[in-house]
């Protein structure tokens, strides 16, 4: 055998198992190998190609990035016209979908739909002749769409050669070209960065990145595919219903989506509808809505098309999450350290299913960043239980009375200067517990349910008290009687005497409740039971200088200046005193001992957590006798991963290092009697 033959041999081994791997991983979802072992197969595919370029050929897994850039996309016909979706956005309207399907078609009972996910992303159309992929299309005016085969090719999830051991002659696959949340986020990132320009949205992203003359550019792009149709079809029966379609194309191994269903009858068409509503913010990629489709082919031809849409399908939309509405105006509130934050008042607007008025903007480099002058046009984006955000402004429609925004000198609760560290992002008032708002919102937290936990002592009620003058700070709680309390608004006898008893109650606490309470900046949960645990008394604590309260684990010099700083101030001894006098008590700090379930672990914590803050999740973890870090590095024991997680779970993926999500995070709590 020449050595050729040899290198022919291996080159063909080698695309097998790489196909067969890129199945695994991006149909399936199950990889057999890690990543670096990929690597190494497609490297040394590489280096026999580079050394053989006569066995080159266009469907190896190495030529997704093919020759230069194009001067133009060509335009490509399509044999069966793409056609588009009519929407509904109530249950009233796909009720009545449902009801003009069954009128046609003379059914009484139930039609049974396909549901499935609506990416929010690019149709593309993709002809396989002979299992090859020979050409890829946008969907362009539904007729005559744009040659985009150099970029599709370009898409790891899109197989280049259909694994099947007999595919069909040939085979058109229809599906959505999307971007998912994490790729995107990263890449705005990055373009940043470099001062370039950033992308509205993943849907821009992806066609933006489509659009590429030069398919280098899209390869560097995280694009993903999924199909959810057929065009042509030779050499092969159709199947017989829509979900037996997709079933066929993931075998043939095409992605589709995991989150498909039969629905029987529209009843559970609505409870798929609500049920991914609620998935919708957990999802790694964008969905405006769920599309039933008829399931059965043959009632889909039944049915036929109006004008430029099947009779046989529909797309209930998700309410939106981003609209437009005009920023009245900017507000500054002040928070329980002094912190300033600009509040942006909007034009009331129906945005992700609720009525928004209000959006924090964070601070004034935000304000900043999205040139935001009052009166503008602006984007307000809602998705999921995320508090509401404006995001852009509409620059273009700036009215010729829009305001500048500027951060006010005095504090506008009162009137004590406003101060502004030098390289501190966050503006404080001055006027520390002598500001009303300070007074409030340190009481609020004081009495706030995993502080010293005071049932029944709520805003609206510390509002007036603190209005009145009967309560200036949180030792005055504890001197209130029943006749004061009767004598506010919406308080009767009964009330007062159950607040009595709450505060009673609230005595009996625990050291690391009564530090997370007094409200020490950057001391939250996790922090205060760390020192507790470190200290076990407050006497101890109160002894501790700033060397001292770097010992404690995750304490730096930060966070050990504020505490420094807090027990420094007379006026904060005073008010310990007297909380204590009052009959504050705890038992003993308990230590968690060897035994702990967590004991020795480190645990990172990243994205957003839907039942509890991270920071609940690292104090309950740490119970637990877990050390919780900032970062994640070789001697990370488990990473927590939330939606929206990024480069620490990258990292903690290279480092091969155990990942729970939120659904394991609190079993594991709940088993260990934590939750
Ligand atoms: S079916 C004959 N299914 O939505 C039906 N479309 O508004 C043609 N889309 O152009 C489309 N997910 O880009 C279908 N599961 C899905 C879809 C989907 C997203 C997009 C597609 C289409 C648009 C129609």
């Amino acid at each position: 055998m020449s050595p050729g033959a040899d290198a022919a041999g291996e080159i063909e081994r080698l695309r097998e198992q790489i196909r067969h791997h890129n199945h695994r991983y991006y149909v399936l979802d199950d990889p057999l190998i890690p990543d670096s072992e990929y690597d190494r197969l497609l490297r040394r595919l590489q280096e026999l190609e580079r050394a053989h370029p006569e066995l080159v050929s266009a469907d190896s897994p190495t030529q997704r990035v093919g020759a230069g850039p194009l001067a133009a996309f060509a335009t490509v016909r399509h044999e069966i016209p793409m056609l588009s979706l009519d929407n509904v956005f109530s249950e009233d309207e796909l009720r009545a979908f449902d009801r003009r399907v069954r009128e046609r078609l003379g059914d009484e009972a139930g039609v049974d739909y396909c549901c499935e996910p609506k990416l929010d992303g690019v149709a593309v159309s993709m002809l396989y002749e002979q299992g090859v992929l020979v050409r890829a299309a946008t969907r362009g005016d539904g007729t005559t769409g744009e040659d985009i085969t150099a970029n599709v090719r370009t898409i790891a999830s899109v197989p280049l050669r259909l694994p099947a051991a007999v595919p069909p002659q040939r085979l058109e696959v229809r599906g959505e070209v999307y971007m998912p949340h994490r790729g995107f986020e990263e890449m705005n990132r990055r373009a940043a960065q470099r001062g370039e320009k950033t992308f509205v949205n993943p849907r821009n992203a992806a066609a933006g990145s489509l659009r590429q003359l030069d398919p280098r550019i899209t390869a560097a792009r995280p694009l993903e595919f999924c199909a959810y149709g057929l065009g042509v079809l030779d050499g092969a029966s159709m199947p017989a219903t829509q979900s037996g379609a997709l079933a066929w194309l993931r075998e043939l191994g095409v992605r589709t989506s995991g989150e498909l269903r039969v629905a029987r009858g529209v009843e559970e068409c609505l409870a798929y509808y609500a049920r991914m509503q609620e998935r919708r913010a957990a999802l790694r990629y964008d969905i405006d809505g769920i599309v039933f489709k008829v399931d059965s082919v043959a009632l889909q031809q039944r049915l036929g098309f109006v004008s430029r849409a099947p009779r046989w399908a529909v797309a209930h939309k998700f309410p939106a999450q981003e609209e437009m509405t005009t920023l009245l105006g900017v507000e500054f509130q002040v928070g329980r350290t002094g912190a300033i934050t600009p509040v942006a008042r909007l034009a009331p607007v129906f945005v992700g299913g609720v009525t928004v008025s209000n959006a924090t903007l964070h601070n004034m480099d935000e304000v900043r960043r999205l040139g935001l002058m009052a009166g503008d046009t602006v984007i307000v984006r809602r998705a999921g239980d995320v508090i509401p955000q404006v995001v852009r402004v509409l620059e273009e429609q700036r009215a010729p009375h829009a305001r500048a925004i500027a951060l006010p000198v005095n504090c506008p609760v009162c009137g004590s200067p406003v101060e502004q560290g030098e390289g501190e992002a966050v503006a404080r008032c001055s006027g520390g517990l002598v500001c009303a708002a300070q007074q409030k919102e340190t009481i609020r937290h004081f009495a706030s349910r995993r502080a010293l936990d005071i049932e029944g002592l709520g805003e609206k009620l510390i509002e007036q008290l603190v209005d009145q003058g009967v309560v200036r700070n949180v030792a005055d709680i504890y001197a209130l009687d029943e006749a004061t309390l009767a004598g506010l608004e919406r308080m009767g006898e009964k009330s007062a005497r159950k607040l009595l008893a709450a505060i009673a109650r609230s005595k009996r606490t625990t050291l690391d409740r009564f530090l997370y309470g007094l409200g020490m900046r950057e001391v939250g949960e996790a922090t205060a039971l760390a020192l507790a645990r470190h200290f076990g008394t407050l006497e101890a604590l109160l002894a501790a200088d700033a060397g001292e309260l770097q010992q404690v684990p995750d304490v730096g010099p930060v966070v050990a200046g504020h505490v420094v700083a807090f027990f420094a101030v007379p006026e904060n001894r005073a008010l310990i005193g007297r909380l204590l006098e009052a009959g504050i008590a705890w038992p003993a700090v308990e230590k968690p001992g060897a035994s702990a379930p967590l004991a020795g672990k480190t645990v990172v914590l990243t994205g957003t957590l839907e039942a509890m803050t991270r920071e609940e999740a690292g104090e309950r973890l740490a119970r637990l006798g877990a050390k919780v870090a900032g970062s994640v590095s070789a001697r990370t024991h488990i990473v927590i991963a939330g939606p929206g997680a990024g480069s620490k779970l990258a990292r903690a993926e290279a480092l091969g290092i155990e990942v729970w999500d939120e659904a394991q995070l609190l079993d594991f709590l709940s088993r260990n009697g934590a939750d």
